[in-house]
């Protein structure tokens, strides 16, 4: 029996890295699929991946700051697939900008917006459409969740932020077996930490450094001798949290992490 067989899931951001990963671990287990993001030609490269396991997928572009644009794509892809169990907030951004106290105002809004907000509205517009029976919603924060990322208080404060959320929903939401949890992600192999910024801003003694550079240093942060985690590794976590394996599993914070926060010394 396939772990997500019969049910629905949600996912923001899932025209790349993680979300499209969600959607495919998702769809390999019987989801079908409702993916919202900015990027229309990823979002449809994310749906033929979907269409390949025989599941069924609606796409919408939405940016997840805008509550009527996220309404929409959830409301026409629950009228197209019938019901809606698992909501997967996984949307967001990130940079390093340096000192809170020089952080540009508008990137400060922005994180907030994308990564604070986008994860309400996101719960917002999906949560009516959740059964009878339950459902399961999983936010993606990161170790920035649980610890401080020095340089990016803005993304830190959101990823925080949006724990209070779930535990929040954890005990808005129980009585309707509904269950709310977050995901921590470490470092990932997404374009989000496998990019040239953050290879110059980890190695800065080198002129062009590459991924094979920063491996050693991003290993050096883990217990296990690894420097990143696979973006199927978090796929894996919030198959889960998704299923029915976790059906009394709420208010968690899951760390997926290779040990990043509990490294000491
Ligand atoms: N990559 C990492 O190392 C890492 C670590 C911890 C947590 N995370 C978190 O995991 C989640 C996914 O990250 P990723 O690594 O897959 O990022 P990514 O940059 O590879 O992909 C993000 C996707 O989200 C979409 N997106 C961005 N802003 C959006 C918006 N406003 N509305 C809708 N879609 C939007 C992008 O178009 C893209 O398809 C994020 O919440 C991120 O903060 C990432």
């Amino acid at each position: 029996m396939l772990r997500m067989a019969g049910k629905v899931a949600l996912i923001t951001g899932a025209g790349a890295g993680m979300g499209r990963a969600h959607a495919v671990r998702l769809a390999e287990e019987g989801a079908d699929i409702i993916a919202l993001d900015v990027a229309e030609g990823a979002l449809a490269e994310s749906a033929m991946m979907v269409r390949a396991h025989g599941r069924r997928v609606v796409t919408a572009v939405a940016d997840v700051c805008d509550l009527a644009a996220v309404e929409a794509g959830v409301g026409t892809g629950v009228a197209e697939l019938g019901r809606l169990d698992t909501i997967v907030a996984n949307a967001g951004v990130t940079e390093n900008p340096g000192p809170s106290w020089t952080i540009d105002e508008n990137l400060w809004e922005r994180s907030m917006a994308v990564n604070l907000t986008g994860v309400w509205h996101t719960v917002k517009a999906g949560v009516a459409a959740l059964g009878p029976g339950g459902g399961s919603v999983i936010i993606i924060s990161s170790t920035a969740g649980i610890k401080a990322v020095a340089g990016a208080s803005h993304y830190t404060a959101a990823k925080h932020a949006v724990v209070g959320l779930a535990r929040t929903l954890a005990n808005e939401l129980g009585p309707r077996s509904i269950r709310v949890n977050t995901v921590h992600p470490g470092a990932v192999d997404t374009a989000m930490t496998i990019n040239p910024a953050t290879f110059a801003r980890l190695r800065p003694d080198l002129a062009a450094p590459t991924a094979d550079d920063v491996a050693q240093v991003l290993s050096r942060n883990h217990l296990l001798p690894v420097p990143w985690v696979e973006a199927v590794d978090v796929s894996n976590a919030v198959l889960f949290l998704a299923s029915d394996e976790a059906r009394y599993i709420t208010g968690l914070q899951m760390v997926v992490d290779a040990g990043l926060t509990q490294k000491v010394g």
